[in-house]
Parts: C-alpha cells; structure tokens; sequence
C-alpha cells in the first residue's frame, strides 16, 4: 500500500511538469558583482529559456544563487497556460515583496508567458515588480536591468518573428550532466482556441538547423547521454537558408509565387531528427510535442530506422469527440486521430510508448462528448498523460466565442474520470512489460534508496533497479520483475 502510494506521488510529479512544480538554479561562484535567483514555472520551453536568461546574465556581471534572500536580481519565469497557473505566481510575487521589504535594493523580475499576456499591468497597475520582459526579450535584459539601476520601471514585450536565441549557449546548470533539453523552434501557429500560447509566444519561427547540430555535437562532446528537442509542433519544424521561408506555409507560399527553391537548403522535423540521430549512436534522442494534425509517417519510419531515437511520442488528443475537436480549433477529428495512432502501432508496434494531454469540460462539453473522450483512451491505452479541466484564458478564441459553462464540479469530476481511466491504464501498460529485457539510460539514484538506480527506458518509462557498479550516464540493459503505475522495477542482465 505504501509503495503504491509513493508510486502516485511520483506519477503526480510527472504530471505536474506542465506546470505547478518550479525549478531553480544552483549557485556559482565565479567572483561576479551580483546574484541571480531565478524560479521558473510552466513547460520544459520555459525552463531552457532560463538556461538561456542565465547564460545572457552570466556574460554580464551575475553569478546565481539558490536562495532568493541571497540576491541581488530576482526573476520568476512564469506561466500562463492557466488560470491556477497565474495565481501561483501571484502569491509568489506577494511574498517576494518580504524579501524586498528586507532588502530594496533587490530588483524583482517577471520573465516569460505571464509577463507577455499581462505586459504593463503588474508594472503599473499593481507595482510590485521592477522590470518585465517577454520570451522574445531576453536578450535586452541586460539593458532593462540598468534602466532599472537609473531607477526606473523597465519592459520590453515585444514578440519577434526570427529570435530563436540560435547563437546563445545555455548554461546547464540544473542538469544530472546526462540529458539536456534543446530548443529547435519558438512560438506556435496552431490557434487551438482554449490556448494563450500563440498569444504569448508569438509566431512560429524554426531556428538554424546548423546551430541545433552544433548544440547536439556539443553536448555529445561533454558526456551527455540524451537530448529532447523542443517545439509546441515538432512536426511543423522547417527550417531553410532562404529566410522567406520560416515555415510550412511560407513554404508553400513561395511555391505559389514560383521561387525557385532548388537551390536552398530545407530542412523538415523527419531530416532534422535524422541528422541528429546520427551525431551519436550512443546518444539517445527524444521529441516533445508532436501535433496529431501534422505528425507524418516521415517521422514515425524515421524513428523505426535508428536505434537510438526514442520510441515514445507525446501525441496530446485534448478530446475524443469530434464536435469538440473543432471547436478548440485542432484540426483533427476523432478519426484522424485514431488513424494516427494506427500508423503508430504499424510502423514502430506494440512497443512504441504513446501519452496524451486531454482537458475535460471544454465549453458546451456534454456527458455523451466526455464519454468519447473515455472511449477514446479504451481504444488507445495510452502508458500515461497529462491531464487538465478547462480553464478560460483571456483573449483566446474560447473566451470571445464560447461560453465557459461547464460547472467547477461537473469538470472536476470529469477530470477525476480520466484521471481514473488514465491510472488504470497505466497500470495494464506497464504489467505488460513485466519479463522484458529494457535498455534503461541511467539518470542516479533512486530517491528511495542509494542502494538502486533510476533510469528510463526508450519508451520513458522510469526504471528501478540495483545499483552493481553502474554509473550515472550508463546504459543498463534491465529484466523487468515488477511494476506499479508510475515504474517499472527489474534487476541488470548482464
Ligand atoms: N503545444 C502543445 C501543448 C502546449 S500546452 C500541444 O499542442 O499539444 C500543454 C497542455 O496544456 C495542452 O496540451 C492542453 O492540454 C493544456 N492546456 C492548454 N490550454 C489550456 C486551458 N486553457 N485549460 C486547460 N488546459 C489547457
Ligand atoms: Fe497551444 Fe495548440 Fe499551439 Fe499547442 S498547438 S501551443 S495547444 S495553440
Ligand atoms: Fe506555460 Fe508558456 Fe509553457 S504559457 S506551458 S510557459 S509556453
């Protein structure tokens, strides 16, 4: 009972990456003039960014620390995908105002998605905090900040079409030195119409591929074991050396026009997760998020064909009814939906580990409607997702079109029902993967016990197992025994 109840707490951790938990950086000690805190919040976008904002930082005159009543410089990289997201922050904000009171001197920072979407009304209205700056703003920061040093209130929200932050290093401060995340793409196109993203992101735009293989080539080079590359639609990526064309749809607009594109180097998400594949056979390579209306068999054969790309895909559904899906503006329906999970389970098979993200209690959602969204999961035993209820976000296409009026219990308890689904479907994935042989990357140790490793397999599953001589970084080939519905437990085969 125990070990099940841990076993959910870890299982929570993992949903909650989207947004509640928040990640600080560690300290360094280079002998600069001042210390930066940041907290980040939100998506893994949010948190390469503040590799990014720290290395920007880093160049000029901040070492960090993990201790906000240490700083000189405090930055909350926010999130506002929703409403309890934003509050958090809020309440952050209201106690940081202490820690101000103690030192003011201290200058208070809000960075990211929630800065975007509310620009000048925390700077003004509410005057709590120094500075703000949009995802496209950072590398202005350090101008900001002596705006700030003159005294007064700085922000720069200005949303970019090019800034990919192509040619900044990020600092990897919080890495366990085997795997980093790195960003192939900024800002998202989709439109779905529950979403703030296009709205606080700005436009798609896909950075240099040379640069993102410099970056791998890089990482490789240090010793590091796996990369995730990161866009809101991986499968959207296309990045050419004409710079008209920043897009699928610049693309095909050019087409339209007659420019001659023979001549260009373009490259597609299927071509760049090749090349990257091909850096190292040792190094595992990982993608988040594809989009149900893009993801192309290219991909899915691509994956088939080298080892070392990651049989998993993160394929969020949002909801199984049709009539929903068009209303959130998804592009799909239900169909297309399941045809490509058929794709899926032809091209990679049983093995291939899929997860979704679903929102219950969509506006108008009816009882029948949720319970496609259940019939939905029965069809595909997703191995675990992220799950969320409705929340209206001002300035969307929801909020000027359709009424929020599903009630707090009725989308509760939804959510409750696919939370349920979910648990129990996790459960049956994993049991079925009880006397495979796994080839796990190894990340440490257990937080239970120093005595066992924690690792994930191709299918990002985590695995535990007995320690032996293995190491951090190691690839483990590992019998499984046992599972509950976070892990899965097993011992080394040699
Ligand atoms: N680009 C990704 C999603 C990014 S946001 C994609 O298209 O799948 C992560 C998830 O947050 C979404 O997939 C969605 O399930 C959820 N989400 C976004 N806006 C939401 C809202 N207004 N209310 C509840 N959940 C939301
Ligand atoms: Fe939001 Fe849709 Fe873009 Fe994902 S694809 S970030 S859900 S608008
Ligand atoms: Fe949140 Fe912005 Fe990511 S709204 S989920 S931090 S893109």
């Amino acid at each position: 009972m125990n070990n099940l109840i841990k076993d959910i707490d870890i299982l929570e951790e993992e949903t909650q990456t989207t947004q509640e938990e928040y990640k600080t950086l560690p300290n360094t000690n280079t002998g600069k003039k001042r210390k930066l805190y940041i907290e980040s919040y939100g998506c893994q976008m949010n948190f390469s960014d503040s590799e990014i904002v720290a290395s920007i930082m880093m160049e000029n005159d901040f070492d960090t620390t993990d201790n906000a009543d240490n700083a000189d410089l405090i930055f909350l990289n926010t999130c506002a995908i929703r409403d309890n997201a934003e509050q958090r922050i809020r309440h952050r904000l209201q106690h940081l105002q202490s820690v101000k009171k103690k030192k003011p001197a201290t200058v208070i920072g809000v960075l990211g998605c929630m800065a975007e979407r509310l620009k000048t009304k925390l700077l003004e209205e509410e005057k709590i905090v120094d500075l703000v700056a949009g995802p496209d703003a950072y590398r202005d920061l350090p101008n900001l900040i002596n705006e700030v040093d003159d005294g007064q209130r700085a922000m720069n929200v200005f949303l970019s079409r090019d800034e990919t932050y192509a040619d900044i290093a990020p600092v990897r401060l919080n890495s366990n030195g085997v795997s980093a995340f790195v960003s192939i793409m900024r800002g998202c196109d989709n439109m779905c119409s529950f979403c703030v993203v296009p709205f606080t992101r700005g436009r798609e735009r896909s950075r240099d591929a040379h640069s993102i293989l410099k970056e791998v080539q890089d990482l490789v080079n240090q010793g590091y074991k796996e990369v995730t590359l990161l866009g809101q639609n991986v499968d959207s990526y296309l990045w050419s050396s004409n710079p008209d064309v920043i897009s699928i749809t610049a693309e095909k607009k050019a087409i339209k026009k007659g420019v001659d594109l023979t001549n260009i180097e373009v490259v597609n998400f299927a071509q760049l997760l090749e090349k990257v594949a091909f850096i190292s056979p040792d190094l595992r390579v990982r993608f988040t998020t594809s989009h149900p209306k893009d993801m192309n068999d290219e991909v899915l054969e691509m994956m088939a064909k080298y080892e070392n790309i990651a049989k998993y895909i993160h394929l969020p559904a949002q909801s199984g009814n049709s009539r929903v899906l068009e209303m959130m503006n998804r592009g799909y329906t239900r169909e297309w939906y399941l045809d490509r999970i058929k794709s899926i389970r032809r091209i990679l098979g049983e093995e291939c580990g899929i997860s979704h993200d679903l929102i219950a209690g969509f506006c108008s959602e009816t009882e029948e409607e949720h319970q496609d969204t259940l019939s939905l999961m029965d069809e595909v035993h997703y191995d675990f997702g992220y799950m969320f209820f409705y929340s209206e976000r001002p300035s969307t296409l929801a909020h000027k079109k359709y009424p929020d009026d599903i009630s707090l219990e009725v989308k509760k308890r939804r959510l409750q029902e696919i939370i349920d689904k979910q648990n129990e479907h996790s459960l049956l994935r994993n049991q079925k993967d009880i006397g495979k042989i796994c080839k796990v990357l190894v990340e440490g140790e257990s937080k239970r016990s120093a005595d066992f490793l924690k690792g994930r397999n191709s299918q990002n599953k985590v695995v535990i197992f007995p320690k032996h001589n293995f190491k951090k970084g190691d690839y483990v080939n590992v019998k499984i025994d046992r599972c509950s519905l976070a892990t899965l437990f097993g011992e080394v085969v040699l």
